[in-house]
């Protein structure tokens, strides 16, 4: 089976980017990495690209006053590289409508709650974990779901929970749910390139 081409769309440290790049090296998923695109300079996911000799651009969301230009050239650096798989990696920026019709149920998003708990609008990063520690909840965990017009509404494709101690810090929580973002990231995308996911009436089906 050819290797699936992925583009990986970054916006900070780029742990989930590594897990992906550690599984490909590991022979866990059968993909390329063709390119990785940062909304801005001086990211750490660049550099972790730089070290496993895959290709990255900055495409500078600051130089453009609308979105719509933004993701078209994101759009064509992806499909000039024959990318079939996105995947957004910690990406902070919004997908524009025919960005997700040209890639529709092929962009991947991690999120770190289970969704619909903690997602939408301002919840990303850090503010998901205060919420969740404000809120009290005993269970939280991280979310795999295709990207569709929304936000954080796509089809759900994994989702994985972890138990929220009496003491949990938001350090601790961050740690322990970032853990399942890789882990969970990586299956999704394995499951992908396998060709055993596919959706039907928004809800994703997992060939055994
Ligand atoms: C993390 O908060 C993660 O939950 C979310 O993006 C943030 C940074 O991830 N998906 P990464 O380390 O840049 O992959």
């Amino acid at each position: 089976m050819s290797r699936v081409k992925i583009g990986v769309l970054v916006s900070g440290g780029g742990t989930n980017l590594q897990a992906i790049i550690d599984a490909i090296d590991n022979n866990n998923i059968n993909a390329e990495i063709a390119v990785v695109i940062s909304n801005k300079f001086g990211v750490y996911s660049l550099e972790r690209a730089k070290k496993h000799s895959i290709e990255s651009l900055v495409i500078d969301s600051k130089k453009y006053n609308n979105i719509y230009q933004y993701n078209e050239d994101i759009l064509h650096e992806m499909k000039e590289r024959g990318v079939e798989l996105v995947v957004l990696a910690g990406y902070l920026k919004i997908l524009t409508p025919n960005f997700i019709k040209e890639y529709k149920n092929r962009i991947i998003n991690i999120h770190p709650s289970l969704i619909p708990s903690f997602c939408g609008g301002g919840y990303y990063g850090e503010n998901v974990h205060k919420a969740v520690l404000k809120k009290g909840v005993k269970l939280t965990g991280a979310t795999v779901h295709f990207v569709d017009e929304g936000t954080d509404t796509g089809p759900i494709v994994l989702q994985e929970c972890v138990k929220i101690s009496d003491h949990e810090t938001l350090e601790s929580l961050k740690k322990k749910v970032l853990k399942i973002e890789h882990k969970i990231l990586v299956d999704a995308v394995k499951l992908y390139c396998q060709g055993k996911l596919s959706v039907k009436e928004n809800k994703v089906y997992i060939e055994k």
